[in-house]
């Protein structure tokens, strides 16, 4: 089974950027599956209904998000009713939305699992304790398992691979929009990556235009961010997983969207 995922698809650019890329991605990688980060398509910041379902017409199979899940007070019906969008695990119960889910790739079935790291980023329960708890309840029902883990510092996301390892088939991490060089397998058979990096502008600062990022840094006032536009690039990993559950190989995607 090839899964492709997609990092954190920042606005407008970014899902025009993915549409246009798309082709090559699919005749390049031969995905079984593909997952999406999707918690920055709304403008930025969130994700609605529409921007979710742009990202299935496209193809996408699975879509993942994070902190930014919440901006959007109309999407909290569409997070309760769709199967395929999750947030993180580790969020308040009551809240809307799922943290995992189960889609068949194939004749395979694969889980999907959404955590936020709890380091500089609010969180209900520890991502740990709580991955544990979603692997419990998700056995018997998945093949094999891919974690998104949405988080801050490199540090709980590293241990968190090592938390992991041997018992998912991928931990991917989201949320910092810049790719890191640490890609690789774990001893047990866990594909592994600190961030994946982001689908958008290059031109910005993690997405924001850069004049209004560089003005908030020197200022210290409120500035309107508005989504950078340019240089749209497409950042993400190819990992190939073997029928015991376990990944054969992470293989790092950095494009830039065509035309
Ligand atoms: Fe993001
Ligand atoms: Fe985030």
């Amino acid at each position: 089974m090839r899964i492709l995922f997609i990092g954190d698809i920042v606005g407008r650019p970014g899902r025009a950027g993915l549409a246009a890329a798309m082709p090559e991605l699919r005749e390049r990688h031969a995905p079984d599956l593909v997952i999406a980060n999707g918690e920055n398509t709304a403008g930025g910041l969130g994700i609605t209904e529409k921007t979710a379902r742009e990202l299935f017409d496209l193809g996408v199979g699975v879509i993942t998000t994070g902190n930014h899940v919440y901006r959007h007070r109309d999407a909290y019906d569409f997070l309760d009713r769709s199967e395929r969008v999750i947030r993180p695990a580790n969020y308040m119960a009551g809240n809307p939305g799922r943290g995992h889910t189960v889609v068949p790739v194939g004749d395979r079935r694969l889980a999907v699992v959404n955590l936020s790291g709890s380091v500089q980023l609010r969180a209900a329960r520890s991502p740990f304790a709580e991955a544990d708890a979603v692997l419990s309840k998700v056995r018997g029902d998945a093949d094999a398992v891919v974690v998104d883990f949405h988080a801050e510092v490199t540090s709980e996301k590293v241990a968190m691979g090592w938390h992991l390892d041997g018992r998912v088939a991928a931990c991917l991490g989201t949320h910092t929009h810049v790719p890191t060089a640490d890609a690789r397998v774990l001893p047990g058979g866990t594909a592994f990556i600190s961030d994946v990096g982001m689908t958008g502008s290059r031109a910005g600062v993690i997405g924001v235009r850069r004049e209004q990022a560089v003005q908030a840094f020197r200022t210290q006032m409120p500035i309107k961010f508005d989504t950078a536009d340019e240089d749209v690039w497409i950042n993400g990993v190819v990992v190939s997983v073997g029928d015991g559950g376990h990944a054969d190989s992470i293989e790092q995607v950095l494009m830039p969207a065509p035309g």
